[in-house]
């Protein structure tokens, strides 16, 4: 036999088939241990903080402003202004956030990695970061990817005399392609959507469409519905088609479509027109060659491309002959100005449908006297404007045209809604405030950055804690209910966004305190005692220490713990880093309702208006990923969730000992014994009897979130861990560690701490 490698088919490492070939189902659980520590090349201490304080921020941003004006001879830029080109760049970057689940977004700069980078429509945002790098180069570490294509997007606007809202940096970048997140359910081919052919992808392992499949229902049928968590459109586009729906010229359709998308990205009307309208006053689309002609996107494309996608055989294949999307020409005369000509000519002229050279779906002004615009590239050449089919839609749209007629009667107002609703955009996946750096961070707090009071006052010391948690375990509530509360305060944080968590105690405020996952009347029990210990504390002090109810609500869970813990023979102490400040009902946005849990198997909670199309042990990996959990501390803190009683309704489904509310590893010890028969109760199997094997009698139930730490074979590993003989300690102890980092998410206020845990 032939004693190299990869002579006939594969043989390297990760040569397909691969386990997800095999078994397109299992569970994907090593995406919880996604971009290590070790992938990073700055080293597992990197500090990006301090190496961002390190760089001369004025003179990078000169860099950026000099780059803007410049032009190279690989890639010219277009009117001698890469200032449009970085805009969309850095549009598209943030553009991928969607509020459902919070992922996507300009934080960890995806855009550099598929399949992000090779989307449709991000074609020729690698030439923009490639005319970025000699000054990445020049800052190295002390400026993050993720931070420089927003900071150049805000440079470029600013070039071109628009007033930035501010800058705030403190992205820190991934350094591997994300393999978890969902993007539809669509394959793909590298071709523009909807004109890629339908049907079976020739040999593509799980045989998808590249049609579109995301939207369920027919556009102008009652039931028309975007398949949640997407925000865009299509597979491979930030939003939508410019084109209209699949490409079909409709500009109501288009608005539809616009509506509804920019919305999960947690923008309104008026904050959606100013966007487009504000992009689109700058800079050109290009169209000059057609979509089959043009080169492999960069994740596909040769090695001698050097990373490079989307290369173009036409002429020199750029400049005049740049084909990035299809439609070809400007929106407005000067198209590296900010001024109000988009909308003007907008409305001041009728337009009417055209095709571009590339065959794209377009429009042009019906009058041949509307003004023209100057070519990019050719001298003397001008050209006439253009309408993509998206935004002849803010015109025929009722409501958009509304705002449209506002914002074209007053352009300080315009400027200013484009400028708040750019700063929105690009900063909403960072999360709290006090994750911003640098000198341009806006002052003003925005409610979308669900603001907390900055600390006022002096925090409790340790006899404070010893005594605080002592009157926690006198109220009589129990150790489950303390737990419950505290559980329900910290774990609907998310690290896609950063949104969530127990700092600010938004647990005692709508939309949370309603939520039925956290079994509000209960919950309002512990909260009402807890106000009663605080009242009485606070009052107790003679200088400004205070306790919130934010530390309080985390305390009593110590407390509980604690508790649960010397009941089961071991004593430990929680950790406890007090700080946590109370914010009102006024700074808690509405968008907070999209961090009610949909499903939540710690607690084996399901919304009951939810249809799942996945299994709830992947939605409750969704969950564990979300909390920034490793397999063993999902699985130290799922079973320990389980003993101490926590089922959302009180239910006894994986409560599987005979002593609730004790921290004993009872759960995984039944979990491993063969002593069982696992049945399901009915077809659906989402219900089992535990069966004792020898007498059939009904022992225990359980869920799949229940059992699949059993079943899942990398799962059972960890579960054999803790049921071992000498597994109690040791889930005690991971159980506290991992309790404590869930209640630490979100304390970026101290961060230092928080990057202990
Ligand atoms: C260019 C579509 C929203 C900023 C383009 C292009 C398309 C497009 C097709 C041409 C790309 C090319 O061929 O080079 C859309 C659609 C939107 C949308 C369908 C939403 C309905 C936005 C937003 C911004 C923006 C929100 C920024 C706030 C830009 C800029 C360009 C551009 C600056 C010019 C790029 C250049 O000159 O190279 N857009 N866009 N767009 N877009 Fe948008």
């Amino acid at each position: 036999a032939c004693p190299f490698r990869g002579t006939r088919i594969g043989g390297a490492v990760g040569s397909e088939p691969q386990l997800d070939h095999w078994w397109p189902n299992r569970l994907k659980v090593e995406l919880l241990h996604q971009d290590p520590a070790e992938a990073n090349a700055l080293g597992h201490h990197f500090d990006y903080e301090e190496a961002f304080s390190k760089i001369d921020y004025e003179a990078l941003k000169q860099d950026l402003f000099d780059l803007m004006n410049s032009s190279v001879e690989w890639w010219p830029s277009d009117y001698g202004n890469y200032g449009p080109q970085m805009i969309r760049m850095a549009w598209h970057s943030a553009g991928t956030y969607r509020i459902a689940d919070g992922r996507g977004g300009a934080g960890q700069g995806m855009q550099r990695f598929a399949p992000i980078n090779s989307w449709w429509d991000n074609g020729n945002t690698d030439k923009s970061r490639r005319l970025l790098w000699p000054i990445k180069q020049k800052y190295g570490a002390g400026i993050s990817w993720s931070d420089l294509m927003v900071l150049a997007g805000n440079v470029a606007l600013e070039n071109m005399g628009f007033k930035t809202f501010g800058f705030g940096a403190g992205r820190v970048d991934a350094w591997e392609a994300d393999r978890a997140t969902y993007w539809g359910p669509e394959g793909w081919n590298g071709k523009r959507p909807n004109e890629a052919p339908s049907g079976p992808l020739e040999g593509h392992p799980n045989q998808m469409v590249t049609r579109d499949l995301r939207w369920e229902g027919e556009p102008d049928a009652d039931h028309y519905d975007l398949e949640n968590p997407l925000a865009a459109s299509h597979q491979s586009l930030i939003y939508v088609d410019p084109e209209g729906p699949r490409g079909n010229g409709d500009p109501i359709e288009s608005a539809r479509d616009i509506r509804e998308t920019f919305a999960r990205m947690a923008m309104n009307d008026e904050e959606t027109v100013a966007l487009i309208a504000g992009g689109h006053a700058f800079g050109k689309s290009h169209g000059a060659v057609p979509a089959d002609k043009i080169g492999p996107a960069p994740e596909g494309a040769p090695i001698k491309a050097m990373g490079l996608g989307w290369q173009n055989p036409e002429g020199t294949g750029f400049a005049q002959y740049t084909m990035t999307n299809g439609i070809e020409g400007s929106w407005t005369p000067e198209p590296t100005k900010w001024d109000n000509a988009y909308l003007e000519n907008l409305f001041k002229f009728e337009w009417e449908q055209t095709e571009s050279p590339a065959g794209a779906i377009q429009w042009k002004p019906k009058d041949p006297n509307a003004p023209r615009t100057p070519d990019a590239h050719v001298d003397g050449q001008m050209n006439e404007l253009m309408m993509m089919t998206s935004d002849i839609a803010l015109k025929e749209d009722p409501a958009y045209r509304e705002i449209c007629e506002k914002f074209l009667a007053d352009f300080d107002y315009f400027s200013d809604a484009f400028a708040r609703a750019w700063y929105k955009l690009t900063h909403r996946d960072m999360g709290p405030k006090v994750r911003y750096m640098g000198p341009e961070v806006a002052d003003e707090d925005l409610p979308w950055q669900d603001p907390i009071p900055a600390l006022d006052h002096e925090v409790v010391d340790a006899s404070d804690i010893a005594a605080l948690k002592a009157r926690c375990l006198d109220t009589g509530l129990g150790a489950p209910a303390l737990i419950s509360a505290a559980w329900a305060s910290a774990s609907n944080y998310r690290d896609s966004d950063k949104r969530g968590g127990a700092n600010g105690a938004r647990i005692r405020l709508w939309p949370q305190n309603g939520w039925d996952v956290n079994r509000p009347a209960e919950l309002s029990k512990v909260l009402d005692a807890l106000e009663g210990i605080q009242a009485e504390f606070n009052a107790a002090q003679s200088g400004g220490k205070k306790i919130s109810m934010a530390d309080l609500i985390v305390l009593a869970g110590c407390a509980g713990v604690e508790h649960a813990a010397r009941e089961a023979g071991i004593d430990v102490t929680v950790p406890f880093v007090p700080g946590r400040m109370d914010t009102t009902q006024d700074w808690t946005d509405e968008t907070f309702e999209w961090l009610r849990p949909v499903a939540d198997g710690f607690r084996n909670y399901v919304h009951p208006q939810v249809r799942f199309h996945t299994s709830p042990e992947a939605i409750f990996l969704d969950r564990a990923a979300l909390l920034k959990l490793s397999a063993p501390e999902w699985t130290a803190l799922a079973g320990g969730l389980k003993v101490l009683d926590q089922n959302w309704d009180g239910g006894k489904h994986g409560l599987f000992t005979d002593r609730p509310g004790v921290l004993t590893n009872d759960f995984f010890r039944v979990l491993t014994s063969m002593d069982y028969v696992w049945q399901p109760q009915d077809d659906s199997e989402m219900l089992y009897d535990l069966n004792d094997r020898g007498t059939g009698e009904t022992k225990y139930t359980a869920t799949r979130c229940d059992l699949v730490f059993g079943a899942n074979a990398q799962l059972r590993q960890v579960a054999e861990v803790y049921a071992a003989d000498d597994g109690h300690a040791r889930l005690v102890h991971d159980f506290v560690a991992v309790w404590h980092k869930v209640m630490m998410l979100d304390r970026f206020d101290v961060k230092a701490e928080r990057d202990k845990v």
